[in-house]
């Protein structure tokens, strides 16, 4: 810098960037493979693992595979894994029966993992939409125009109580429906599982980003191409002081984990409900999200890596403690 042209400053912001090792010394985030939750989708019978065609890398996974699966997460640092059955579709039915089947899917996918791994937390979620023929959360009224949200509870809080007696260490409600963390809550004591946690999808909005997902599961139907949309219980993305409200309440009725879904387009949702809450808050960095990353990738637009790392930096430096996000696995191997 020559002397005539030096500015007067008393703050030169760039001096802490001025080497590699200066800006390690002042990063204020850091991701650690125990931040992470690992999403994995498990099928029935013994079919070699299926990818899914708009999630690159994710496969659906039979309970063998899925035990190797959870075995590789956990020796990579990875604390938790969140299950998500896909169904055959002649088992669905517009009252998601199969749901409270004792020996369902995915209670027995929980117990095998829990007994292979039982230092692996193990998260279900707590929600029809795999089991319903129509693919909604819950099950409708009599004339079909809403989904019946008490009715819905009541089936929730039986669906709850089956997982935890399968073994999981944290049940996920996330169906959005009013009442369901106090119900839930309510049920589980009753039946002897007061440690058994409960992670609210507090703020779920009515993203258009859970497109990949609901091929995954099979639960497509209720996405658009039905009248009845999941609008009447999911949240208006427009909306910020609703998602508050939403926490508050499931705080309220003894959720122990806040979540908020999607991520990347909600990190100021992040951010005030880390603000709002003592709670552990959890961010879902959902398909669509992952979809799109790998899109641009693949046609040379982005830096998958750099993107990937980058997108999960800003969901945690908005406040978020732990993440869910398909991943897990590549950003553990690479912590590691
Ligand atoms: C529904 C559920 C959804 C996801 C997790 N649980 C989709 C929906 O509401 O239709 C989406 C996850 C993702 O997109 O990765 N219970």
């Amino acid at each position: 810098m020559s002397s005539e042209a030096m500015l007067d400053l008393v703050e030169r912001p760039r001096r802490l960037r001025r080497t590699a090792g200066l800006r390690a010394m002042v990063r204020e985030t850091h991701l650690r493979p125990e931040d992470f939750i690992a999403p994995l989708f498990v099928v029935d019978g013994k079919p070699a693992p299926e990818e899914i065609a708009s999630m690159p890398g994710v496969f659906r996974l039979n309970i063998k595979d899925l035990v190797k699966e959870c075995r590789a997460l956990s020796k990579l640092g990875v604390r938790a894994v969140a299950l998500f059955p896909k169904m055959d579709s002649k088992l669905k039915d517009a009252e998601g029966t199969a749901a409270l089947d004792e020996d369902g899917l995915i209670l027995r996918a929980v117990r095998a993992v829990k007994q292979a791994l039982p230092e692996l937390a193990v998260v279900t979620d707590v929600a029809l939409d795999p089991y319903t023929s129509h693919g909604h959360d819950g099950v409708l009224t009599d004339i079909a125009d809403d989904v019946d949200n008490d009715r819905t509870v009541a089936i929730l809080s039986e669906m709850a109580v089956l997982q935890a007696e399968a073994g999981v260490d944290i049940v996920a409600p996330s169906d959005m429906m009013d009442g369901r963390i106090g119900a839930i809550r309510e049920a589980l004591d009753a039946h002897d599982f007061a440690d058994t946690a409960i992670m609210a999808y507090s703020a779920k909005f009515n993203s258009a980003y859970y497109g990949p997902f609901r091929d995954a599961v099979g639960s497509a139907k209720a996405a658009g191409t039905n009248t009845l949309s999941k609008a009447t219980y999911q949240l208006d993305p427009a909306n910020r002081r609703m998602a508050i409200n939403e926490a508050a309440l499931d705080e309220e009725e003894g959720a122990d984990f806040i979540m908020v879904k999607p991520a990347g387009a909600y990190l100021d949702i992040i951010r005030e409900l880390r603000d709002a809450t003592t709670k552990p808050v959890a961010a879902y960095q959902v398909s669509g999200e992952y979809s799109q990353i790998h899109a641009a990738a693949k046609l040379g637009w982005l830096d998958l890596e750099k993107i990937r790392h980058e997108s999960l930096l800003a969901i945690k430096r908005a406040g978020a403690d732990l993440i869910l996000t398909y991943f897990a696995k590549d950003m553990a191997k690479l912590l590691k």
